[in-house]
């Protein structure tokens, strides 16, 4: 029986997919012992997030909040950093992986290693949401907090209203994969500052600097399993999927203001509700266009260009 290489070795996409799914085999976390976080020493000291990336750092309220007030907040981002992640995984980037394993596009020549890639990322992805739950877990535990349940996700929410608006099945396949495919980009910006920062709590360091590491891999993945798609879209749908990969950028910006209101209650932040309504909606989305545009640079859609097509109307043309 011929291997994948061999299968695939006059397609430049499938050679690329071959050589990153050989590399999962010893890269991925989920194929490597993790170390215990019980053999992470806990330091009360430490915060818990980067401060850096709360989008409400200079306000005034922050800024006058007494110290232990601020811990507080520093442990609920850390918690709400890590239910977005999983939302991320389970809602945005599971559907699109279990749609290209069970139906792979139809008259692709790589359709065996689609299939293999995806299941590899959905094994990395399922890890992922277990290292954010314990890690969640256990800051809960070692900062006596109570919980924060939290399930509106603006991300999550647009999507949903966006796939209810489809039309067609094609639409809600492309919009499926398309929101994926620019949080598997994004997620790497997204996980950058907290797996670079040392000074923060071990535990957060570490799971966060595993989980950039797969997910470096998973751009690459879910960028050539882009072009083997877009390579069989009409112009229509490469112009539908250009508009969705770009939009996803504002909502994985968000600030999620709604998150934080439920935190700042938690943590007897005085000043919370003025913060929620100074700070608004928009995240520091500068940090992400760049890496959305040379997505689409790199899938073949820079030049489609985008039109007003995500009322989800039309068919295929
Ligand atoms: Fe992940
Ligand atoms: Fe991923």
């Amino acid at each position: 029986m011929k291997d994948f290489a061999s299968l695939n070795e006059k397609d430049p996409v499938g050679e690329m997919l071959s050589k990153l799914s050989a590399l999962w085999v010893s890269r991925a976390a989920v194929n490597n012992e993790q170390t215990p976080y019980s053999e992470l020493a806990f330091n009360p000291a430490k915060a818990d997030f980067s401060e850096s990336l709360l989008p409400f750092r200079g306000h005034d309220a922050w800024r006058d909040a007494p110290a232990e007030v601020k811990e507080k907040c520093l442990s609920y981002a850390w918690v709400i950093y890590n239910l977005k992640t999983i939302y991320i995984e389970c809602n945005v980037v599971t559907p699109a992986c279990e749609d290209i394993i069970k139906s792979p596009p139809v008259n692709s020549q790589n359709r065996e290693i689609l299939q293999s890639v995806m299941a590899e990322a959905l094994l990395d992805e399922a890890l992922h949401t277990k290292m954010s739950i314990s890690a969640s877990n256990y800051i809960y535990h070692h900062r006596q907090l109570p919980y924060l349940d939290y399930c509106d996700f603006n991300l999550i929410g647009w999507r949903n209203a966006l796939l209810s608006s489809c039309t067609a099945e094609w639409q809600r396949r492309l919009t499926r994969f398309g929101i994926a495919c620019a949080s598997e980009t994004l997620i790497t910006d997204y996980l950058k500052t907290m797996a670079e920062d040392s000074s923060i709590q071990t535990v957060c360091h570490e799971v966060t600097r595993t989980h950039a590491m797969d997910e470096w891999s998973h751009s690459s993945v879910f960028s050539f399993v882009a072009i083997d798609i877009v390579s069989q879209l009409s112009t229509s749908e490469k112009v539908y999927l250009h508009e969705v990969i770009k939009k996803t950028v504002s909502m994985f910006a968000n600030n999620e203001m709604g998150a934080w209101r439920k935190a700042f209650s938690l943590a007897g932040l005085e000043g919370g509700e003025d913060i929620v309504a100074d700070v608004g909606d928009m995240g520091e989305i500068n940090v992400y266009t760049g890496s959305v545009n040379s997505l689409l640079a790199r899938v073949g859609l820079e030049s489609v260009g985008a039109g007003p097509v995500l009322a989800c109307g039309g068919g295929r043309g």
